[in-house]
């Protein structure tokens, strides 16, 4: 059994599968780490509801979420000894200030097999690239979108017949198993 848990934050701004994932791996004994802070910059996104129903601290950003902002959030985590912060779904892009201070300590979840399809609609580019292989990569976050080293990848094949809606299930099924994996790897480094 696991004596203490690392905390971690998941920052997120809509539905939260990849929360809920992590949160659900979070509460086995063996589990290393505990889902301590959830963020959104979004007040209604669904995820917020998994973290509540969860019991889990949250906090909604401002929208402009300004550098004081970030510095203050920065010292937060900081108190709360938070080991890891996970990107999920988290559609604002942080500061050089907050990520060089979260150096190494800042991961994100991207649907597509980086460096292929940086940015946003990765499922629907890689379809009409027929691409044979879409999936899903963990990366550490760096000041260039998308462009952080790589900690994990996972293959989904793409069918004849995938439609957008198809593949997209797909890759977050594997999304939802490879994040708390990679997270606990992360903590038992
Ligand atoms: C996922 O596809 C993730 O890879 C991307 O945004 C989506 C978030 O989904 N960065 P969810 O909110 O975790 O369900």
């Amino acid at each position: 059994m696991i004596k203490k848990k690392a905390n971690i934050a998941v920052f997120i701004s809509g539905r939260g599968t990849n929360l809920k994932a992590l949160i659900l791996r979070s509460k086995k004994k063996k589990c290393n780490y505990k889902v301590a802070y959830v963020i959104s910059n979004k007040k209604n996104a669904d995820g917020l509801k998994i973290a509540k129903k969860n019991k889990i601290l949250t906090k909604i950003l401002s929208r402009s979420f300004l550098k004081t902002e970030q510095k203050k959030l920065a010292k937060i985590l900081i108190n709360k000894n938070i080991k890891f912060i996970c990107l999920a779904g988290f559609m604002k892009i942080l500061s050089p200030y907050f990520i060089n201070f979260f150096k190494n300590k800042i991961i994100n979840i991207h649907p597509s097999l980086l460096p292929k399809y940086k940015g946003l609609n990765t499922h629907i580019r890689a379809l009409k690239a027929k691409e044979k292989f879409s999936g899903c990569t963990i990366h550490y976050v760096s000041k260039k979108l998308d462009s952080g080293k790589i900690i994990a990848k996972k293959k989904v094949k793409i069918l004849k017949k995938d439609s957008l809606k198809k593949l997209e299930k797909r890759v977050l099924k594997e999304e939802n198993k490879l994040y708390p994996l990679v997270i606990e790897k992360l903590v038992r480094s």
